[in-house]
């Protein structure tokens, strides 16, 4: 099936159109601005607020792929686990992909569909879990798969599940990643190598999965996959999967459908298999905002305001990536009249976000709206200093005020502690 013409702009229309009424106490920039669609000033700050128009619109995005190539595709909880979200998402997609027995449970409990699993390492009454809850299980090694298959299967048994296993591979072919998120680098421990295959028995092995990719295009995908098929075309026939894994930039304005489109139907027709995507980030790529407050504005060497978030807590991605949020309305240093570096309330020298320039001095109360906060940010959260977390809100589709889904407080700080 090829994409029709109604479906072809979903990846060229623009943002909802330019409200006419601009939001108050906001910084902006009309580009970013036409992606927002309620007033910062009228959710509790700081808070997440996705916009389930925008979930959407990406869930749309990945349907095309998998109406027009066969492939499935399914939610990697580690990117995105608003389960409040999930019914706008859900009917794009096969299910979910879970790296350990909680996000297994999550996936089969509010999810549906299929549950794959995979984690580096399990230990016995992991794998009782997983098994209980997956119908597929990817182990990392043949000592972990030898160990545990068994004990798997028999979990699956008594809860009336069958269960596929699989074996995640390492294609060995690094696509300049950051090294921390280069599962292809040196010594890197996810994966088996094709040398270590010599002398094995695959029997009771359905699939292969290989994941090298992050944030990236199609062409990345082409040079993965002819590296995977020159170390392992000759393990699939017999098997009735390949996982190409996430890190597939899907929903970007820039990527090359056509090319993916092309390689997994290309892929499939050779080796007469089922072809797997898990995208993380592609099912919620700029569809959420963290908006948050500015505390207080400080003179120390250049211009500093404090806000109502902590970097290291509400989007540790912004260190550990590292990158630079986009602010709506704010652009880079010098670019506008008035540059501030933009810091939290933690006692981390480092819990700053980066330096920013606005159209005029920023105020206390003012509020800051942070994009594409919905991936790699709710899942990651933590209450370091003791710092609450952001509220969570949805925004449904047609709708003008996000919902406070969830609230947080001292209960959940001192629930993680004893
Ligand atoms: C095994 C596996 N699958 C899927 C994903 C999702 O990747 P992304 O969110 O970049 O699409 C990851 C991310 O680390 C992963 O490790």
């Amino acid at each position: 099936m090829g994409f029709g013409e109604g479906e072809k702009p979903l990846f060229q229309k623009g943002f909802l159109p330019f409200p006419d009424s601009l939001p108050s106490g906001l910084f902006m920039k009309k580009s970013l601005l036409e992606g927002l669609r309620f007033d910062p000033q009228g959710v509790p700050s700081p808070s997440y607020v996705v916009d389930a128009e925008l979930l959407r619109r990406n869930a749309a995005i990945l349907d095309a792929v998998r109406r027009r190539t066969g492939c499935k595709i399914l939610l990697a909880l580690k990117g995105f686990a608003m389960w409040s979200a999930f019914d706008h998402v859900r009917w794009a997609l096969d299910g979910t992909c879970a790296s350990s027995p909680h996000e297994a449970r999550l996936g089969r409990e509010e999810f549906g569909g299929e549950v794959h699993s995979f984690a580096a390492g399990m230990n016995e009454a992991q794998v009782r879990e997983f098994g209980a809850l997956s119908d597929h299980m990817v182990f990392n090694s043949f000592h972990q798969f030898e160990r545990f298959r068994d004990i798997a299967a028999q979990a699956a048994r008594e809860a009336g599940r069958d269960l596929d296993f699989a074996l995640r591979v390492n294609p060995e072919h690094s696509e300049g990643h950051t090294p921390i998120y280069d599962p292809c680098g040196p010594c890197s421990r996810l994966g088996i190598r094709r040398g270590e295959f010599e002398g094995k028995n695959l029997g009771g092995v359905t699939g292969l999965h290989f994941h090298t990719l992050c944030q990236h295009n199609a062409d990345a995908l082409e040079r993965t996959l002819a590296a995977f098929e020159r170390g392992f075309a000759d393990l699939i026939p017999g098997l009735s999967y390949v996982n190409f894994g996430g890190g597939h930039h899907i929903t970007r304005p820039d990527y090359d459908m056509e090319r993916l489109c092309r390689l997994v139907e290309g892929f499939q027709a050779r080796y007469g298999v089922q072809v797997y995507l898990e995208p993380g980030e592609a099912v919620a790529l700029n569809a959420g905002f963290l908006v948050s407050e500015v505390l207080d504005v400080v003179e120390r060497g250049m211009p500093l305001a404090i806000l109502d978030t902590a970097v290291p807590c509400h989007m540790p991605d912004v260190i550990e990536m590292p990158y630079r949020p986009e602010i709506i309305g704010a652009g880079t240093p010098g670019e506008k009249p008035f540059t501030y570096r933009l810091g939290g309330l933690s006692c981390l020298a480092g819990d700053v976000a980066g330096d920013y320039a606005f159209d005029a001095p920023l105020r206390p109360g003012d509020r800051l709206v942070f994009c594409d906060m919905a991936i790699y940010s709710m899942v990651k959260t933590n209450t370091f200093n003791g710092v609450n977390l952001p509220a969570i809100c949805l925004l449904e589709p047609g709708e003008a005020t996000p919902r406070v889904v969830k609230t947080f407080g001292y209960e959940d700080f001192k629930g993680r502690l004893s």
